[in-house]
C-alpha cells in the first residue's frame, strides 16, 4: 500500500458513524452474506460502526438494538436465513412513522440505516427517505421480481433447491409411471419456475404470466407419457389457469393482507388424473426452497451487494440502493425498484415451451 493510501484509510478511521442494518420481508439464503460484506468491509477499511435491527422495520420502531460488530459477523456468509430476524412490519404502522424512527436513530446514534429487503421493504424505504431519514437499500426476493436489478440473491439457490427435488421427483415419478407435479414459490412471476422447470427438463411448465388452458395442459402430460415418458409439471403458486380469476388460495392472508398463495399443485393433480387417466401426485417445495445454504453464486453476489451498499451510506447517498447490471453493481434510486415488477418475458417463456410435452 502507498505512504498516500495508508494515510487516507487511516484518517478516515476517525470518522465517527454508526450504520443500523435490518433485514425484512421473507428472508432470502444470501441475506447474512449482504450482511457480513458491509460489516467486514467498513470495519477494514473505515473501522466504521454498526449495530443490527432485531426483526426488520419492528426492531427499529421498538428499539430493538443489537452490536454487530467483526465477532457477530464472523463465518455467517454460508449460513441461511438471517442473523438479525425478519418480519413483515411495516414502519408507518402503530407507534413507527418517521419522528419515531428518527428519535430512535438520534438516541442510539445512528446516522443512517441500511434496508435489506423486497418490494414492500423498499416502499417503505423510499417513503422514508422522501420524509429526510437516511436510508439506502439492497434488494432481496427469492422470487426475482424486482425490476431494478438483473438477478437478487437467493434466486439462485431457490432454483438450485427447485431443481435438485424436481430430479428426485422424477426418479420416483419414472418408476411409478406417474405425472408429478412440483409446486414452486412465485407469486406474481414465474422465474423460479422457468428456470428450474428447464434446468430439470419439465414436460410443461405453468407461471403467473400465462394464464393456460387445461387442454393444453393434457396435451404436453400426453405427448410426453406417450412417448414413455413420466410427465413433470412445474406450476409457480402465483399461476391461474385460463377459467381462473385469481391464482389458487385457501390458507388466508399474510401480515400485508395478501391471499398466502399454495395449493395449485394439489389442485391440478387430480383434474390431470381424470383426463389423461395417469396416475398424478403434486409435491409443494414451499419454504424450503428459502432455507439453508446459500449457492456461492448467491454468497458472491450478497457479500458484493454489502460492500456497495456500504459505500453509498459513506456517500450519503440516501434514497439509493444497490443493484446487479451484467456483472457490475450499480447504484439505482428506490423509485426504480416500485411499481413494475420483472416479469418472464414472452420470449423467455416461448423459448422454453418448445421443449414442452
Ligand atoms: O416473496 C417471496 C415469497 O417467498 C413468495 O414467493 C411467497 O408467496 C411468499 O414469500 C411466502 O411468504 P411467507 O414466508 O410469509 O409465507
Amino acid at each position: 500500500m502507498h505512504a498516500e493510501s495508508r494515510q487516507e484509510v487511516h484518517s478516515t478511521k476517525m470518522v465517527h458513524m454508526r450504520i443500523g442494518i435490518l433485514t425484512s420481508g421473507g428472508d432470502a439464503p444470501g441475506l447474512n452474506a449482504v450482511i457480513r460484506g458491509a460489516v467486514l468491509k467498513g470495519d477494514q477499511l473505515y473501522g466504521q460502526e454498526f449495530v443490527g435491527f432485531k426483526s426488520g422495520w419492528r426492531g427499529v420502531v421498538e428499539e430493538d438494538i443489537v452490536p454487530l460488530g467483526r465477532h457477530e459477523v464472523k463465518g455467517i456468509s454460508k449460513q441461511g436465513g438471517t442473523i438479525l430476524g425478519t418480519s413483515r412490519t411495516n414502519p408507518f404502522d402503530g407507534n413507527g412513522g418517521p419522528d419515531r424512527i428518527r428519535e430512535v436513530m438520534e438516541r442510539n446514534e445512528i446516522e443512517s440505516i441500511i434496508a435489506i429487503g423486497g418490494e414492500g421493504t423498499l416502499a417503505a424505504a423510499k417513503r422514508l427517505s422522501d420524509e429526510g431519514l437516511e436510508i439506502v437499500g439492497v434488494p432481496k426476493t427469492i422470487d426475482n421480481d424486482i425490476s431494478a436489478t438483473d438477478y437478487t440473491f437467493g434466486f439462485d439457490t431457490a432454483v438450485q433447491i427447485a431443481t435438485d427435488s424436481m430430479d428426485r421427483l422424477r426418479t420416483t415419478g419414472d418408476s411409478h409411471g406417474r405425472c408429478m407435479i412440483a409446486e414452486v414459490m412465485g407469486r406474481h412471476v414465474g422465474w423460479i419456475a422457468l428456470h428450474s422447470g428447464m434446468a430439470a427438463g419439465a414436460h410443461a411448465i405453468l407461471i403467473p404470466e400465462q394464464k393456460t388452458s387445461m387442454e393444453q395442459i393434457i396435451k404436453w402430460v400426453t405427448s410426453a407419457h406417450d412417448r414413455g415418458r413420466s410427465p413433470l409439471v412445474v406450476v409457480s403458486e402465483g399461476f391461474s389457469l385460463d377459467t381462473m380469476d385469481d391464482p389458487h388460495h385457501e390458507r388466508g392472508l399474510d401480515a400485508f393482507g395478501r391471499p398466502r398463495l399454495g395449493g395449485i399443485g394439489e389442485m391440478l393433480a387430480p383434474l390431470i388424473e381424470s383426463h389423461t387417466g395417469i396416475e398424478t401426485r403434486a409435491t409443494t417445495l414451499g419454504h424450503i426452497q428459502r432455507g439453508g445454504t446459500p449457492t456461492s453464486y448467491d454468497r458472491v453476489l450478497a457479500t458484493r451487494l454489502g460492500m456497495a451498499v456500504l459505500e453509498l451510506a459513506r456517500g450519503k447517498q440516501w434514497g439509493q440502493m444497490v443493484a446487479l447490471s451484467g456483472t457490475d453493481i450499480v447504484t439505482v434510486p428506490f423509485e426504480a425498484a416500485l411499481g413494475k415488477l420483472k416479469t418472464v418475458p414472452e420470449e423467455r417463456f416461448s423459448e422454453a415451451a418448445v421443449l414442452f410435452g
